[in-house]
């Protein structure tokens, strides 16, 4: 949440920088701001709305300069508007700042320097920290560089900060703490961001700062960096894996959807190198050395958020059916705050996209400190998360820009199924022959997210009948429940259409007293062990008049005879399901999004990367 970008070289900042910003507008929309150094004196604009307002409100201004920084928000301290936009200035306008994460101190802070006749103009946390250097530079005579670290070390909470100053005009200061910070090597320039997507443009030699690092930026010079408690540190410039191509909307209206047509490749990829149909062989290459922790676990701990999280329940089946090892999947955020038991010989595996999602990290920290052995499955490779777990297999879904998540969510059930076949062979399970039905099955899931995708006419129909209607249920059991529960995510996240996902058969503990003819009820009800069940699940919605959209296997003559609306998926593995049929409930939310008029990739009050808690 909220996106920094900083530069500091020979070119204009400000394009730069606009360009950055508009990388990063999935990490906070709520407002935008620039300040850009010139001849010892610093011009700050900023505004609420979006990027696109910003470059609108700084066209008659002057954005003129080589240094400068840039802030996009998703709004935690104070309402989004103007005032508190970053970047904030320091009381002589001599220095200026923006920040992503929370000062949980801030209040205490404020009450000190507000003492000492500091006034503050937003109601944003971050304020505080830019008197706190001001004061601490003024009080001590520090170079504006030990100001910064000696402030930051009374600061508790996360940040990512980048400070200018008009009396060092051609630096950038930056430091982090459990916000990510990646710094980019031009020829006689520096570009820092939160995220590689806003560097790749001009650079992919990168080093990623680490928690409580404080670096100086100056043109011409070594990067110099520190650690807050004054130790020098070593860095080396790795290669930033990413592709201008990738982060392009590639002729589709939105990014969703793009992302949601990539899912036949994405799969594919997340497969690339660990299925070796040939020699019936699955391997993940990255987890290799912990295979034995997690033949002989006591417990797997699945620990994620939102999409992920729902992701992780697929693999609570996934490896309760072919490991026999018990399961457990948790909302990081509750994890994290119940004092879990956690035992040496857990194996924890951490599900994120992004790599950053705060809660998810925290979950990681506290496993680690309890001993157990903690894996983790990211999309950004290098990304705090991946780096944060002892070992882990990346999704190779390419990056995710829409905020809702797709090809993310498929490439994870990809890779948690991928790692539950290989351990069960390891570990004996499963017959070879039934090891080999599912290699081949899991082969042609591509091909077959493909012919999914060719209903799309059809979904577009039901997302039309869908957009009228206020509230949704989605029905699902065993491994198609974590569909449901994302089906119904999706279409509240985008469409901002209330929807539910429920057990097909907890319906009738409550859920059923919502049905009437303007109730959708969507019904994964394809061939699995519960099918018999769930066709009478679909009769007791009939029963009350309800709406049935269904999602079958293909051939299916009795759910298809009871529904509205049907959607049909190639046969497969009752244990790949989810992969398949969460397309259709993808496409059904995206289109009921546009329909309504929505900003689908960027949905209020929502962000990507969810780097506070
Ligand atoms: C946010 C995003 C979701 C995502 C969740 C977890 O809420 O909008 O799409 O599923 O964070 O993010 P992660 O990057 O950890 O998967």
């Amino acid at each position: 949440m909220c996106g920094i970008v900083g530069y500091v070289g020979n070119k204009e900042a400000f394009p730069v920088l606009i360009k950055g910003l508009y990388r990063m507008e999935y990490r906070g929309y709520d407002s935008a701001g620039v300040a850009i150094v010139k001849e010892n004196e610093i011009n700050i604009h900023k505004c609420h709305g979006r990027v696109s307002d910003l470059e609108e409100f700084c066209k008659d201004k002057d954005v003129t300069g080589t240094c400068g920084i840039a802030h996009t928000r998703w709004a935690t301290h104070g309402e989004p508007n103007d005032q508190n936009a970053h970047p904030h200035f320091s009381s002589d306008k001599k220095i200026a700042l923006i920040h992503n994460g929370i000062i949980e101190n801030h209040l205490t802070l404020k009450v000190a320097l507000e003492k000492n006749g500091y006034i503050f103009n937003s109601e944003t946390d971050t304020e505080v920290l830019i008197h706190l250097i001001e004061d601490v530079k003024k009080n001590e005579n520090l170079p504006l560089a030990e100001a910064v670290r000696v402030a930051l070390s009374q600061v508790v909470g996360t940040y990512g900060i980048i400070v200018v100053s008009s009396d060092e005009p051609d630096t950038l200061i930056v430091a982090k703490k459990g916000s990510p910070v990646i710094i980019g090597f031009g020829k006689n320039e520096y570009y820092v961001a939160s995220d590689g997507a806003a560097l790749i443009e001009y650079t992919n030699k990168v080093v990623y700062l680490n928690d409580e690092e404080i670096a100086v930026l100056t043109p011409g010079n070594d990067l110099q960096v520190k650690t807050i408690k004054n130790k020098k540190v070593s860095h080396y410039a790795e290669k930033l894996q990413l592709s201008l191509e990738e982060l392009e909307k590639g002729g589709y209206p939105h990014f969703m959807l793009k992302e949601i047509y990539e899912q036949p490749r994405s799969i594919a990829d997340s497969m690339r190198g660990r299925l070796n149909l040939k020699k019936d062989v699955v391997s993940l290459g990255g987890i290799v050395e912990y295979e034995d922790r997690l033949l002989n676990a006591r417990r797997i701990v699945i620990v994620a958020c939102g999409t992920s999280y729902h992701a992780g329940l697929v693999g609570e089946h996934l490896f309760e059916d072919l490991l026999r090892i018990p399961v457990e999947v948790e909302y990081a955020s509750e994890f994290r705050y119940r004092n879990p038991v956690i035992y040496e010989d857990d194996v924890v595996i951490a599900i994120s996209q992004s790599g950053e999602t705060a809660d998810t990290l925290a979950a990681i920290e506290l496993s680690k400190k309890k001993g157990a052995t903690v894996l983790g499955i990211c999309n950004v490779v290098g990304s705090s998360i991946a780096r944060a777990t002892d070992a882990g297999s990346y999704t190779h879904a390419g990056p995710e820009i829409g905020v809702a998540s797709t090809k993310a969510f498929t490439a994870q059930v990809t890779v948690l199924a991928l790692m539950a076949l290989c351990l069960a062979d390891k570990k004996k399970k499963i017959p070879k022959k039934q090891y080999v039905r599912m290699v081949e099955a899991l082969e042609k899931i591509p091909d077959q997210v493909k012919q999914i995708l060719q209903s799309d006419e059809k979904v577009k129909e039901i997302a039309s009948y869908i957009k009228d209607h206020t509230n949704a249920l989605y029905l699902g059991r065993n491994y198609n429940y974590p569909v449901a529960l994302e089906g119904a995510l999706k279409l509240k996240e985008i469409s901002y259409i209330h929807a539910e996902g429920y057990p097909a058969a907890e319906m009738k503990h409550g859920p059923i007293a919502l049905i009437d003819e303007n109730m959708p009820v969507i019904v994964i009800a394809v061939n699995s062990a519960t099918y018999e069940k769930v066709v009478s699940n679909i009769q007791e919605v009939k029963a009350r008049k309800g709406k049935i959209i269904s999602i079958v296997t293909e051939g299916d003559k009795d759910v298809a005879a009871l529904s509205d609306y049907v959607i049909e998926i190639p046969k497969t593995e009752e244990l790949f399901t989810p992969i398949l049929t969460s397309i259709p409930l993808q496409l059904l939310a995206y289109h009921a999004a546009v329909m309504c008029g929505r900003d689908v990739d960027r949905p209020r009050n929502l962000a990507k990367s969810v780097t506070v808690e």
